[in-house]
C-alpha cells in the first residue's frame, strides 16, 4: 500500500502489483551472494526500498531519483531509516559518486512511465549508461527491470544482452520482466 507522507498527499502514485514478487527475487539474489548494499534507480514511491529494507539487513540502501518531487517524498518517509539514502539526481551520473567496497546488489528500474509524476530525463531509460559505470567495477549482481517494455523504447533485448557480453562475462538470466546478471560461477 502506498504510504500517505504529509506535504505530498496530491501526487498520484500507484501500487506495483508484483512488488513482492520482484522483491522476493532481489533478496534471494542478496542471501545468495551475500550482498550487504542495495542501490536502486528510480525511487518512485520508495515500495522496493520499504520492501527490502523490511526483510533483509542490508547496511546501505541507496535509492536514486531524478524528480525532485518524489526524491523529497522518499527522503521524508525515510527520514527515520538511517541506513537508506535517497539521492535526488540522473541516476548516470549520480551512480558514479557512490563508493564501490564490495559488490553491490542493483536494482536498475530507472524510467519515466509517461505521467505528470514522474521525470523524463534525456533518455527514456538510462539503462545503457547505468551499465557503463556499473559493469566498470567489481562483479556486481544487477537486476533490470521491465524488459517487457523495452523495445517500445528503443532498446532491444538481444542488443542489450550483446552489449553486457561485451562489456564483461557474466551470466545472464530471465524472469519475468527482468533481466539478471550474475557473476559467472568458476
Ligand atoms: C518504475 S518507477 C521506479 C519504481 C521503483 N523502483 C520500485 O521498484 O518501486 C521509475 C522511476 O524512475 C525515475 N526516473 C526516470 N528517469 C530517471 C533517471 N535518469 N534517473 C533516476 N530516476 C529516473 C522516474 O521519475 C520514476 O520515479
Amino acid at each position: 500500500m502506498i504510504d500517505i507522507v504529509e506535504g505530498f498527499e496530491d501526487m498520484v502514485i500507484y501500487d506495483d502489483a508484483k512488488c513482492a514478487f520482484k522483491g522476493e527475487l532481489l533478496l534471494y539474489l542478496a542471501k545468495k551472494h551475500d550482498l550487504h548494499t542495495f542501490v536502486e534507480t528510480g525511487t518512485y514511491a520508495g515500495e522496493m526500498v520499504k520492501y527490502v529494507n523490511a526483510r533483509y539487513n542490508f547496511d546501505r540502501i541507496y535509492s536514486i531519483e531524478l524528480s525532485e518531487r518524489l526524491a523529497a517524498r522518499a527522503d521524508k518517509l525515510f527520514q527515520d531509516a538511517s541506513n537508506v539514502f535517497i539521492i535526488h539526481g540522473a541516476s548516470e551520473e549520480s551512480l558514479k559518486g557512490i563508493r564501490q567496497t564490495e559488490p553491490f546488489l542493483y536494482w536498475l528500474d530507472a524510467h519515466y512511465c509517461g505521467d505528470d509524476v514522474t521525470a523524463m530525463g534525456e533518455k527514456i531509460t538510462p539503462v545503457y549508461e547505468e551499465l557503463e559505470v556499473i559493469l566498470n567495477e567489481t562483479d556486481h549482481v544487477i537486476v533490470i527491470d521491465d524488459l517487457d517494455n523495452f523495445h517500445t523504447w528503443g532498446v532491444y533485448g538481444r542488443q542489450l544482452a550483446e552489449f553486457i557480453k561485451s562489456k564483461k562475462d557474466v551470466e545472464l538470466s530471465v524472469v519475468d520482466t527482468m533481466l539478471i546478471i550474475q557473476p559467472r560461477k568458476i
